[in-house]
């Protein structure tokens, strides 16, 4: 028996679910592409207010997502299939291949069954290989990120996806001891930055590890390039009116974004000072609502992984 890869309710909580059902609002015969699958959390809610009538298309680049779709798939009578792959690649085929949607959903990171599977290494809590790849089969993991980038690299990768202050300290601890002997082990990794940091700057903000292991995670499964990739496919294979969401867990990620969906209500590109437009430019999508949407403080506390979640939605315009 392997409890840890069959569905349990202890697995991972979707975050801004009611947010999500409001205002993606799918309807009984609409298309739902989720492209972020995980434990189906999302997908079930949203699958129930289609019915039983239309069709869910999942995604997911970690194959041990499996099992939670068929758990989805045996309790709804709707058309579904679950497709493997990296999101933004798959958006592309679907939409190249004439395939359309009423609703696209992107809940970004990594799930709770990723961070708590130690064999996965994605968390700082336990020893563990180093690994934080969300496709197992992939080939770049965060052993050959930590022990083949140079120092300046790594320094960069910490300071724009984790924010992480002691950034230049941490990679210069990295690159010394790796020439006599490679990290293999998130201990080793956790132990160096400890050691990296001022005495005070350990006990601040949360575990010090944190911040180093979202920028190695980020980095080793590109997904900030998969995010720039994906939305402007995803644009591309919702029907008019159809409804693009997605939840992000970091500003980088949010400001890319807001940015995608600026740009489609933006409309003309004519220069300010043009009398008239030429560009003949329309506005492709609506934000709805402009704002991003927060975590309300009683679902921070009830699961504190939502804490940094925003999630934005856009429309295309019919
Ligand atoms: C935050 S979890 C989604 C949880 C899900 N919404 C739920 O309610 O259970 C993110 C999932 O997306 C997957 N993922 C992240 N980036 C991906 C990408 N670029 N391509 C495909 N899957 C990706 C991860 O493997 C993970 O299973």
């Amino acid at each position: 028996m392997l409890p840890s890869v069959l569905p349990t309710e202890s697995d991972h909580v979707p975050v801004l679910a009611d947010e999500i059902v409001a205002t993606l609002d799918p309807r009984p015969g609409e298309t739902v592409v989720d492209a972020t699958f995980g434990a189906g959390g999302h997908s079930t809610l949203l699958a129930s207010r289609l019915k039983g009538q239309g069709k869910l298309i999942a995604i997911d680049r970690d194959p041990s997502v499996t099992p939670y779709f068929e758990r989805l798939r045996r309790g709804t009578s709707l058309k579904a299939r679950l497709l493997s792959g990296e999101f933004s690649t798959v958006l592309e085929q679907l939409s190249s291949n004439g395939v359309r949607a009423d609703v696209v959903l992107l809940d970004l990171g990594v799930s709770s069954m990723q961070l708590d599977r130690p064999e996965r290494g994605f968390s700082y809590a336990v020893d563990a290989p180093l690994d934080m790849r969300m496709d197992p089969s992939s080939e770049y993991s965060a052993r050959e990120l930590v022990n083949e980038a140079g120092e300046r690299e790594l320094a960069d990768i910490f300071k724009r996806y984790g924010e992480e202050r002691y950034a230049r300290q941490i990679a210069r601890a990295i690159v010394r001891p790796r020439q006599t002997e490679p990290f293999d082990r998130t201990g080793d990794l956790v132990e160096t930055i400890k050691a990296a940091i001022p005495a005070p700057a350990r006990f601040g903000e949360g575990h010090p590890a944190k911040r180093v292991f979202q920028a190695l995670r980020i980095e080793v499964n590109d997904e900030s390039g998969a995010i720039e990739r994906a939305l402007p496919a995803a644009l591309e294979m919702l029907r008019p009116g159809g409804r693009l969401a997605v939840i992000s867990f970091h500003s980088l990620e949010d400001r890319l974004v807001k940015q995608f969906l600026r740009k489609q209500e933006g409309g003309c590109t004519c220069p300010p000072d043009f009398p008239i437009c030429i560009c003949g430019s329309e506005p492709v999508m609506r934000a709805t609502p402009r704002r991003a949407i927060r975590p309300s403080a009683a679902e921070v506390a009830r699961n504190p992984r939502a804490q940094s979640a925003r999630l934005r939605v856009g429309t295309k315009v019919g």
